[in-house]
């Protein structure tokens, strides 16, 4: 079987690579006798590499070769990504993708297209790098009614993160080393901002509760207004922080977030750290059921597309039925409304302030931290509507609000 790789970034040298390194394997499991890879279409040179001749700058040559039966997409972005994917449907050739916008932008159309074309649309590396997740939800958890999906599922912001808790690094140095290890999106800004995770949690969300979640529709917040500070207090408080994607089942709409969150140490989602990313799976059958693997990196996300290639191969004449259903208006609801607590922290009068934050929240706790400037102050409020909270603590008065992350109870 002939197939084409569409990007000859990260993710698609990768892919070539891990098709050259375990052939013979990838081609008995895929129930073929060989599978290779026939073009590479990118519109950089790559002078002496070992896949030159197979490299084409058109698109064309690729959609109108009835040889390629399975397209991987590894170009990223939206264009020209989805009118490339789409026309290779179109032209009943299966694709599979590792591209978290895409998907979580255009995955209800391009369902639907594969469905009509009798070819499969599939997508496993697009959440967790090389963590099988979507297949296991889809597959495994068949059987359940899904209640919520939560995780830690970007790996450059949990690297930094992790370089913050233990190595005391700055933000802009764990950042450049995980732009140089190739963790980073092309524009850091979508990792460190939490655009990233929005992608993933909206992609596990459309396939737990069964209708597309926008990005647009998903309340998002990354990690850029973290300090050492911050890290300082939520260790006192006994945890770290961790960047989350949430989603969750609320009657018949769900609750659905990306933002950092105090974690406690006894939380299984404090020990994630570096490029690692860990998703867990609430069934109302199976309980809860946690991935943990690496989010990120060149073969370990290329190892999940090759197992959509082969799963693509396997299913040639007889296309698997996978996905979800179209979105549906209002059914993300505000992130107001949905129960939290916040951690604050504060400069003004110490002592004053913190006796107003007990009349206004009643019983929060205090945290504190070595080296403190005299006229600095954290607590922890109540468990109550995010909306309520920000309404209360807007009563705080003559106080210069430094930071307020989520207490999350994972
Ligand atoms: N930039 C992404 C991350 C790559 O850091 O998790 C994998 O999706």
């Amino acid at each position: 079987m002939e197939i084409a790789i569409m990007g000859y970034g990260v993710v698609g040298s990768g892919v070539a690579e891990v098709i050259a390194m375990n052939s013979e394997s990838i081609a008995e499991k895929s129930l073929q006798d060989s599978v290779s890879v026939k073009y590479i279409l990118d519109l950089r040179d790559f002078p002496g590499d070992v896949n030159e001749s197979k490299l084409v700058k058109d698109f064309n040559v690729i959609v109108n070769d009835p040889e390629v039966k399975v397209v991987v997409e590894a170009m990223g972005g939206l264009k020209p990504a989805f009118d490339f994917v789409s026309a290779c449907l179109k032209a009943g050739k299966s694709v599979v993708t590792s591209n978290k916008e895409l998907v979580a932008t255009k995955g209800d159309v391009l369902l639907k297209l594969a469905e009509e074309n009798n070819v499969n649309f599939m997508f496993e590396a697009s959440v967790g790098g090389g963590i099988p997740v979507i297949r296991p939800m889809a597959q495994c958890l068949a059987a359940n009614r899904i209640d919520e999906v939560a995780g830690i599922l970007n790996g450059t912001t949990n690297f930094i993160l992790t370089m913050m808790i233990y190595n005391s690094m700055s933000f802009e140095d764990a950042l450049r080393l995980a732009q140089d290890n190739g963790y980073a999106e092309k524009d850091p800004t979508a990792d460190i901002e939490g655009f990233d995770a929005c992608r993933k949690i909206c992609i596990l969300a459309s396939l737990a509760f069964g209708k597309h979640v926008f990005p647009e529709n998903v309340y998002t917040e990354g990690i850029t207004k973290i300090t050492l500070e911050d890290v300082e207090y939520a260790r006192s408080w006994g945890g770290v922080i961790k960047l989350l994607g949430r989603a969750k089942r609320v009657g018949d709409k769900i609750s659905a977030m990306v933002s950092p969150a105090f974690v406690a140490n006894a939380s299984i989602l404090s020990g994630v750290n570096d490029v690692f990313n860990s998703v867990f799976i609430r069934g109302n059958a199976v309980g809860d059921v946690a991935f943990y693997g690496r989010g990120a990196g060149k073969l370990a996300t290329a190892s999940a597309v090759v197992a959509d290639v082969v799963d693509c191969a396997r299913h040639l004449e007889k296309r698997k039925a996978f996905g979800w259903g179209d979105a549906v208006e209002n059914y993300v609801v505000d992130h107001n409304e949905v129960e939290t607590s916040f951690y604050i922290r504060a400069k003004g009068d110490k002592i004053f302030a913190l006796k107003k934050a007990e009349e206004i929240f009643g019983d929060i706790s205090i945290l504190t931290r070595e080296n403190a400037p005299e006229d600095e102050f954290a607590f922890v409020t109540p468990v109550a509507k995010e909306g309520e909270l920000n309404e209360k603590l807007a009563k705080l008065e003559d106080v210069e609000i430094l930071g307020k992350i989520r207490v999350e109870n994972y």
